[in-house]
């Protein structure tokens, strides 16, 4: 297993909308593994291939308390079961430490198929719901900081590039060194 590097925003790689998973082999099985352990390691409940720069219809969450219910979505699609909506503080591994409240439907029917092409369909709330929604955004090539204000975004925006920036020079620099 490997992990894997995640795209942060504002990469515009992270706007590709991601096709169809149409091949289950075991090229597949080692990239939902690595995917598993990018999120574990990342402390995220959900990761999108998106975020790591494959641009496939493929999400793995896990929103359980100990970690040790790991759920792989490929191809999913969702149908509105409760259209009442939930707010929830929402972050995203690809937009490292912000968090900004997000209302989505609280209910949802989520139909893909499991890592064998197998198909299923399973009810989600609360955190998962919220999550799954999330998640298929990512691979539609949305994010959520896509539901705040301009400004707020643009702040966000703003600090990220900074960041992003200073890293760069800390890599240059590491690099002249060696
Ligand atoms: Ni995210």
């Amino acid at each position: 297993m490997a992990k894997l590097d995640i795209l942060e925003f504002p990469d515009p790689r992270l706007r590709t909308k991601a096709t169809p998973v149409t091949v289950f082999d075991s090229k597949l099985e080692a990239l939902i593994d690595d995917m598993f352990e990018t999120m574990y390691e990342a402390q995220g409940i959900g990761l999108a291939a998106t975020q790591v720069n494959v641009h496939k219809r493929l999400l793995v969450i896990d929103v359980s308390e100990n970690r040790d219910t790991p759920l792989v979505f490929i191809n999913p699609e969702f149908e509105i079961i409760e259209h009442e909506l939930c707010e929830y503080d929402e972050g995203c591994l690809s937009v490292p430490g912000f968090y900004e409240t997000v209302s989505r439907p609280q209910k949802i029917a989520v139909t893909a198929t499991d890592r064998t092409g197998e198909q299923f369909t399973v009810a989600a709330e609360g955190i998962l719901a919220t999550c799954v929604q999330h998640e298929i955004d990512h691979l539609d090539g949305k994010l959520f900081v896509d539901y705040i204000s301009t400004l707020k975004r643009q702040r966000i925006r703003s600090k990220l590039e900074k960041e992003h920036k200073k890293s760069e020079i800390g890599r240059a620099s590491c690099r002249e060194r060696v």
